[in-house]
């Protein structure tokens, strides 16, 4: 399995080195991305995530390796800890406090490369927000996304459990390249 997804990611890593600029917004499946835990272990599955409707940027490459943060407010409602674990890198927040878009230019002005916003009701495993622009002026432009309150519970656990700063992950993840994809969904996930 994790050959097959490493083959993958490696395929869809070369195709893009040549295509810097290809709008990737065509991995969308029921207009869901989806990332691929690397490690910890024990959440290295595909996650799906759904993107901002009307702001925010899409990914115009694939990163094979990157590292997911959890931001510090966790809410992304102020100014991130400067942190140079950030830079460049995915963050995760929670939803809460304050609207998606404030989330998502703290997580810019940070130096952050994409936001995954997780929602705060943390049993709720099948509900996708559709997040959209707060009616200010602010117009971040890195991609933000919506994460499964229970996936990003699983992930935050996972991270605090084993004492990590962050996760690896791969995203955004071809998942019509991967045959056997659903059966790596976390189990947590209906599907
Ligand atoms: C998720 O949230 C929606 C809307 O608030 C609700 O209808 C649904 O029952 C929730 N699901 C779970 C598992 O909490
Ligand atoms: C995703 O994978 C499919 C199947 O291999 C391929 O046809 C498609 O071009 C790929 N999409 C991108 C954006 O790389």
């Amino acid at each position: 399995m994790t050959t097959v997804a490493g083959t993958a990611a490696v395929a869809l890593y070369l195709c893009c080195v040549f295509t810097q600029l290809t709008d990737l917004t065509g991995l969308r499946i029921n207009e869901l991305l989806y990332f691929r835990v690397i490690s910890p272990e024990e959440i290295s599955y595909i996650f799906s995530a759904a993107p901002a409707k009307d702001f925010g940027g899409v990914f115009t490459s694939s990163y094979e390796e990157i590292f997911l943060v959890p931001a510090d407010p966790a809410d992304g409602c102020s100014d991130l800890k400067d942190d140079n674990n950030i830079q460049g890198q995915v963050i995760l927040v929670l939803r809460g406090g304050c609207s998606f878009v404030q989330k998502a230019q703290h997580v810019e002005e940070a130096g952050g490369k994409a936001v995954l916003i997780a929602d705060n009701a943390e049993d709720n495993d099948s509900l996708y927000l559709d997040m959209v622009s707060d009616g200010s002026d602010a117009q971040p432009t890195i991609p933000a996304l919506f994460l499964l309150g229970r996936d990003g519970l699983m992930i935050r656990r996972a991270l605090q459990r084993q004492a990590l700063p962050w996760a690896v992950i791969t995203i955004p993840v071809n998942v019509s390249a991967l045959g056997s994809f659903p059966l790596k969904q976390p189990p947590w996930t209906l599907w």
